[in-house]
């Protein structure tokens, strides 16, 4: 049986969409079997409803406590029985409320490379920083989640992007994107490997 994942996703899911094209092409030996949001809005719904992949919209509710959300959050993802709960450009922090229910399971992808840029908006700061002669390089990472650490934890794989700083930030950022597509997929097509092996 191959490998079932649950992407977590809140933006436009250029990366879930990375991922449901390595298991349908048989790269990673893994099926999509939910996407979850906590955005109504997010993109990654159609990439998904598109891919006749079934979606779970899980919206915070007013004044609800992050524990709280992620309990619920929890019971959805867990619905889907996931071998691997797959955090692509999921964009709020977990509490263990959500990751002890999945331990050892939980893959984040971060567009900086291993201990940089912790949050939100990586790639923008690794811009700002080369622009300010401080750095010439970011990269991606993708690892595992084991406790509330901010885009930290055991990394799985992770890959060094050059800054050019005479170019632009769109194109940077699409470089990081190209490299994160890349990796997210090399890595899950291993994870999903060592499953059945
Ligand atoms: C990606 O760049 C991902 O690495 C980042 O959000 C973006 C989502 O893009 N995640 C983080 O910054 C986590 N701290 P996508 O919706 O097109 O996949």
């Amino acid at each position: 049986m191959s490998s079932r994942l649950v992407v977590l996703a809140s933006g436009s899911g250029s990366n879930l969409q990375a991922v449901l094209d390595g298991c349908a092409s048989g790269v990673i030996d893994a099926s999509v079997v939910g996407v979850v949001t906590n955005r109504i809005d997010a993109y990654a719904l159609v990439r998904a409803d598109d891919a006749e992949i079934a979606t779970e919209l899980v919206s915070p509710l007013d004044g609800e406590e992050r524990r709280d959300y992620d309990t619920r959050l929890a019971g959805a993802v867990a619905s889907f029985e996931p071998d691997w709960v797959i955090l692509a450009g999921w964009m709020r922090i977990l509490t263990t409320a959500f990751i002890d229910h999945f331990p050892d399971r939980i893959v984040n992808l971060h567009p900086a490379l291993p201990g940089e840029l912790p949050g939100i908006r990586a790639i923008e700061r690794a811009w700002s920083e080369a622009l300010a002669g401080e750095r010439s390089e970011s990269g991606v990472m993708v690892h595992l989640v084991p406790d509330e650490g901010v885009d930290d934890g055991p990394v799985l794989a992770s890959r060094s992007v050059p800054i050019d700083v005479s170019g632009t930030l769109e194109a940077f950022a699409a470089s990081i994107h190209d490299v994160e597509h890349a990796l997210l997929v090399e890595t899950l097509a291993k994870l999903s490997a060592t499953d059945h092996s």
